[in-house]
């Protein structure tokens, strides 16, 4: 997305001070499930569009400790919407996959949500509450296994963790059963800031283009990075016990992003050389 000087952009987050200085307007701390402080920020900034990336994203918490993951992943969305509703904001809700159960992937935007774990139904209920922001002023954007490089990282992520362990020369077990287009980070913001640009509202399935197991990337990870591919092992999904079950075919057909709003996003090869550069391996 590089830099953006058509937008003033005023980051927030949950921490004392920003992780990153992507905000040409600064950074506010904000917690979501705070109604007061949310509204205060909206009347104080005025934003024209909100995009809400804040979730409880670690699916097996999120089974066990439901009150908290439905308190920010659904009831802070149903707040949000209101503000946008009250204001005439567009509110962009970032989505997931796992609003599906994986029996039939990879998913057109029409296909019928079925959530199978907490983490799933909770989003699916922010997705219908963003959906309250009035009409053609709401957009979800649904996205797939997330991977990319940044300043001062909160969290890992898969192409993080297979580079960092397999350079320690640590052996990895992938699962062999559970289907994804993983989606370059860069790709989902360029895909976000098209929705900006051309005033779209709708769902939208914003990912990578090509259809794998997690161990397939896995394998295309270390291979791209010259790295031992022989200590990535597979796994199935019986074998490997979690607390919340994960859907097994997700994935996306972007079709629509593609021509509605011209997203291309780059092949996983490229991607990856792309994070090469970033991270300072080539
Ligand atoms: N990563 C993926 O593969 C993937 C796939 C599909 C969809 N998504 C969606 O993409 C979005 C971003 O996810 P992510 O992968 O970047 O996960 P993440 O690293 O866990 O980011 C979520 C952010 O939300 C923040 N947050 C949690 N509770 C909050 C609250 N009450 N107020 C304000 N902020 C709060 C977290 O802050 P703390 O760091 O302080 O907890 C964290 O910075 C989510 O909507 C997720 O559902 C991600």
């Amino acid at each position: 997305m590089g830099s953006m000087p058509e937008y003033d952009l005023l980051t927030t987050g949950q921490d004392e001070s920003p992780r990153f200085s992507g905000g040409s307007c600064g950074y506010t701390r904000l917690d979501i499930t705070d109604n007061d402080s949310v509204a205060r920020l909206i009347d104080d900034f005025a934003p024209d569009v909100i995009i809400n990336c804040a979730a409880l994203t670690n699916v097996d918490q999120c089974e066990v400790n439901r009150e908290a993951c439905w308190n920010v992943n659904a009831v802070a969305v149903e707040h949000l919407a209101k503000c946008c509703l009250a204001k005439g904001i567009r509110l962009i809700q970032v989505s997931t996959d796992f609003v599906f159960d994986g029996a039939s992937g990879p998913y057109k935007e029409s296909a019928r949500p079925n959530p199978i774990n907490y983490y799933g139904r909770s989003k699916l209920a922010g997705e219908n509450y963003a959906r309250g922001a009035g009409t053609e002023k709401w957009a979800i954007v649904r996205t797939v296994l997330v991977y990319g490089a940044a300043e001062n990282l909160s969290r890992s992520n898969f192409f993080l963790w297979v580079r960092d362990q397999l350079m320690a020369g640590k052996p990895i077990r992938v699962v062999n059963d559970q289907w994804r287009t993983p989606t370059y980070a860069l790709d989902l913001a360029n895909g976000i800031e098209q929705i900006i640009r051309y005033g779209r509202h709708g769902v939208f399935h914003v990912s990578g283009r090509e259809y794998l197991t997690v161990h397939d990337f896995a394998c295309q990870i270390a291979e791209a990075l010259d790295l031992d591919r022989s200590l990535i092992s597979a796994t199935d999904s019986q074998t490997f016990k979690q607390t919340a079950a994960r859907p097994a075919k997700t994935g996306f057909i972007i079709l629509k992003a593609e021509t509605e709003l011209g997203y291309a996003p780059h092949s996983s090869s490229k991607a990856v050389e792309d994070l090469m550069h970033q991270l300072g391996n080539v």
